[in-house]
């Protein structure tokens, strides 16, 4: 396998890249590269660690060297948000960086799994289907919105309230990956009961955890270690996919459910060629059946946003 981190000496870029320097299967291939220029130092560094994952560091003119090859590209390239920013403030700067980058991939790993970190991912996922369809290689199962962040919270956060292992609990979490639009899935959650008050406190403490840590830095940046972490298990889970194995992560697909939006979190079946079964999400109580229709407008604006930047 090879991976490659677009964006990998940044806050997000170096936790993942590190988690992926030790838990990629031996003899897999990191590719790291990022505009700046610290990024082949990266590189070396954790080339120092002892896993039989070879790592190679790539500068701003060497985009096309650190994507060929590809099986699975990571994008957490772009600016992070400082307190009092919405997620779709990055729109301006951010959206460019993705097309760009995701013109490369079109470019040189057309048949790569691409994963979308890069805020806001409601609206950059739809900016990277649209570029990949203006270059005639879009494949909508292999290109994915990293959500895994706001199931990993409301994990932490369920088994926190309920004094429970965090690894005993599982939280589905559908919609997008901004505010209102993250709308997880209580329940559903298995051997645990909620009041009433506690689903709408979680619920809402789940949707703005990302400003929770944006607020706690305080103008030093949005979540970068916890990212890291998400996006790193989102790609071992595709990566063992890929190798056969049967995994279920929840991630921003494309879905032609017109009773949703275009792109919206599911559990997903991945499989050696990304998406292998978009899955239901089942059955919900009345709060998250209000919230679904509440947020759905909202995550639709952000989608159509992406597609205009796209074409115009
Ligand atoms: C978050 O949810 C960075 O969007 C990311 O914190």
């Amino acid at each position: 396998m090879k991976v490659a981190v677009l964006g990998a000496a940044g806050g997000i870029g170096q936790a993942l890249s590190l988690l992926l320097k030790t838990q990629l299967p031996a003899g897999s291939e990191l590719a790291l590269y990022d505009v700046a220029p610290v990024v082949p130092g990266v590189a070396v560094d954790l080339s120092h660690i002892p896993t039989a994952v070879k790592v190679t560091g790539h500068g701003k003119d060497d985009l096309a060297e650190a994507l060929t090859g590809c099986d699975v590209v990571l994008i957490p390239a772009g600016v992070p948000r400082k307190p009092g920013m919405d997620r779709s403030d990055l729109f301006n700067i951010n959206a460019g960086i993705v097309k760009a980058l995701v013109e490369g991939i079109a470019d040189n790993c057309p048949t790569a799994c691409t994963c979308i970190i890069t805020n806001p991912v409601n609206t950059t996922v739809a900016i990277a289907a649209e570029t990949l369809k203006a270059k005639g290689v879009y494949d909508k199962n292999k290109l994915f919105g990293v959500t895994t962040l706001d199931v990993i919270r409301a994990e932490t956060f369920v088994a926190e309230l309920k004094g429970q292992d965090p690894a005993n609990i599982h939280v589905p979490v559908i919609g997008g990956h901004s505010g209102t639009t993250i709308l997880p899935l209580l329940s559903q959650v298995e051997g645990v009961d909620f009041s009433d008050d506690e689903v709408a406190s979680l619920t809402t403490r789940i949707q703005n955890a990302g400003t929770e840590v944006v607020e706690a830095k305080a103008g030093g940046g949005s979540a970068t270690l916890s990212m890291g972490q998400a996006a790193a298990r989102f790609c071992l889970s595709l990566v063992a996919a890929m190798q056969g194995n049967n995994v279920v992560e929840y991630t921003y697909v494309q879905t032609d459910d017109s009773d949703d939006a275009a792109f919206f979190s599911h559990p997903v079946r991945l499989g050696a060629n990304g998406v292998e079964e978009i899955l239901s999400y089942g059955e919900l109580s009345a709060f998250e059946q209000k919230a679904k229709e509440d947020m759905l407008e909202g995550l639709r604006g952000d989608i159509k946003l992406g597609v205009d930047f796209v074409n115009g």
